[in-house]
Parts: structure tokens; C-alpha cells; sequence
């Protein structure tokens, strides 16, 4: 049983988080720190080797993880998208436009953007009406054009890009009908994990992933509804788009 601390009690008590993306190093992180925490009754993980399984990618498996949640939906208070992909699977961290290829751009847009649009096609409909609830996903800062001077990347780049436009628009949708709703897209900052193993370099800030796990509930638990639509850092500052 989870150990009660006084950490997120914004969050109503006997609330539901889940975590999409769970066997990854943040989803990891997420679901160990809510743990621990136990400032939720209910923890649910999905990913794709969860005993129901789903794939961003496939509709008809969105769906069905997500039927799983409806039980617990009118205690759902904090639901977070921690899937995505840079390079693997078909998808490659290209550094020039000599490397673009359609099937791994159409790739990197299937899993980064459109499968979180699905995704949240059928969880925002699921959040309570009238209690604070939190849906984040989780983006880049690398999908910012006002702060891209490096360049390459492009793929991720661009399909981060396209999800912080997907957000905002679903979070223009679910005021509508959920004022207390609270709709963002967040950037972790650098954390060691599988995706960004190969691209650490040093002198980064390189977070573990009980940190940025830590710090990310800090900041959702703080976000107001104002926030709802944006696009922020671990710390709650928000990110030029
Ligand atoms: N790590 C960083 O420094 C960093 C920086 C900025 C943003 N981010 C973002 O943070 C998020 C999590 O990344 P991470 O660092 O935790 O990477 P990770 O350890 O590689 O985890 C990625 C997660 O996405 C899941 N996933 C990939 N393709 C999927 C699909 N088709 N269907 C369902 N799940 C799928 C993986 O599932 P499997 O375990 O089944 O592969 C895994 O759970 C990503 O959106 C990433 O872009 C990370």
C-alpha cells in the first residue's frame, strides 16, 4: 500500500494517476515517485508490455487501455503521456537534410504527435467536470522554433512541435467543458534515459529520472488552470513556442 506523505495533496485525496508510457526511464521515474509518495490511491501504468498493452500508434489499442480507466474515472486527477521516440523503431535523429527519409518522418509524427492527439481523443473526455485534473505530455524543448539554433533533428523536432500545437488546441476544447481542467505540454529537461543516451554530452545537466519525476509533480501540482494550453519546463517556467 502506498505511504501517505503531505507531497501533492493539492491533488484531492483518493485521486487516480496514470501514467502512458510507463516502461519507459521518465514513466519509470513517474510511477515510483507516486509510489512512494502516495499522495494517490490508485497508480495505473500502461505501456507496451503491460499486461493490457497498447500502442500509441493503434487506435483500437488506445481505446482499450483506456476503457480500463473508466472505472476510475471520476477520481482521476493526474494523468501524464510519457511515450516518445527519437531515434530507433524506424526513427533517426537526423543531423542534415540528407538523411531525411518519409517513413521515418512519418514515423517520428505517428508516435510523437498523432498517437498523444488519440491519446488524449480519449482521456480528456474521461476527466471530471467539475474537480482539478491534470493531463501532461510530454514534449521537447527542442520542438520550440523560437529556440531552435542548432538545427538537426528534424523528425523530433518537428513532430514535438506539431504535439505543443495538438495540446494547445485540445486545451481550448476541454475549457470549454472542464474549467478546473488543465491541459499542458511539458519538456523534462536532459534525463538519463534510453532515448537520450547516445546524445548526453558533458557539461549538460543530466537529471536521473527520480529527479525530474520529482520535479515534474512539484510543478504540475502547482499549475493553475490559467496554465492550461501551455508549454512548460520541469521548474513551471513556461517555453517559447
Ligand atoms: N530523456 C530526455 O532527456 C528527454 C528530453 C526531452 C524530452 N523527452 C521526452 O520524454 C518522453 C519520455 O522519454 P524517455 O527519456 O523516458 O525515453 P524512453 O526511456 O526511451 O521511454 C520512451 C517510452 O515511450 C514508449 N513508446 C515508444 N514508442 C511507443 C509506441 N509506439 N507505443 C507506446 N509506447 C511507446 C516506450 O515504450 P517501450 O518501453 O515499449 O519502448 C517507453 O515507455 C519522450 O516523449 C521524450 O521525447 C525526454
Amino acid at each position: 500500500m502506498n505511504e501517505k506523505s503531505t507531497a501533492h495533496d493539492v491533488f484531492p485525496s483518493n485521486g487516480v494517476a496514470t501514467v502512458f508510457g510507463a516502461s519507459g526511464g521518465i514513466g519509470q521515474g513517474l510511477i515510483d515517485q507516486l509510489r512512494a509518495e502516495g499522495s494517490f490511491s490508485t497508480v495505473l501504468g500502461f505501456s507496451r508490455s503491460s499486461s493490457i498493452a497498447f500502442n500509441i500508434t493503434d487506435e483500437a489499442s488506445i481505446e482499450q487501455v483506456v476503457s480500463e480507466m473508466l472505472p476510475y474515472a471520476a477520481q482521476m486527477r493526474l494523468v501524464i503521456d510519457a511515450t516518445g521516440v527519437l531515434d530507433g523503431g524506424g526513427c533517426f535523429a537526423e543531423k542534415t537534410w540528407r538523411q531525411l527519409d518519409a517513413a521515418a518522418m512519418a514515423k517520428a509524427f505517428a508516435v510523437n504527435a498523432i498517437g498523444p492527439a488519440l491519446l488524449m481523443k480519449h482521456v480528456l473526455p474521461l476527466l471530471p467536470t467539475e474537480s482539478r485534473c491534470v493531463f501532461a505530455t510530454l514534449s521537447a524543448r527542442v520542438g520550440s522554433i523560437g529556440d531552435n539554433h542548432l538545427g538537426g533533428w528534424y523528425s523530433y523536432r518537428a513532430s514535438k512541435t506539431a504535439l505543443n500545437q495538438l495540446v494547445r488546441t485540445a486545451a481550448i476544447e476541454l475549457r470549454r467543458t472542464r474549467p478546473q481542467a488543465i491541459c499542458v505540454a511539458v519538456h523534462p529537461g536532459t534525463v538519463a534515459t534510453r532515448l537520450s543516451e547516445r546524445y548526453t554530452k558533458a557539461g549538460l545537466a543530466v537529471q536521473s529520472p527520480a529527479t525530474a519525476a520529482k520535479r515534474m509533480l512539484d510543478m504540475l501540482e502547482n499549475l493553475k488552470p490559467e496554465a492550461s494550453g501551455g508549454f512548460f519546463d520541469v521548474f513551471g517556467r513556461p517555453i517559447t513556442w
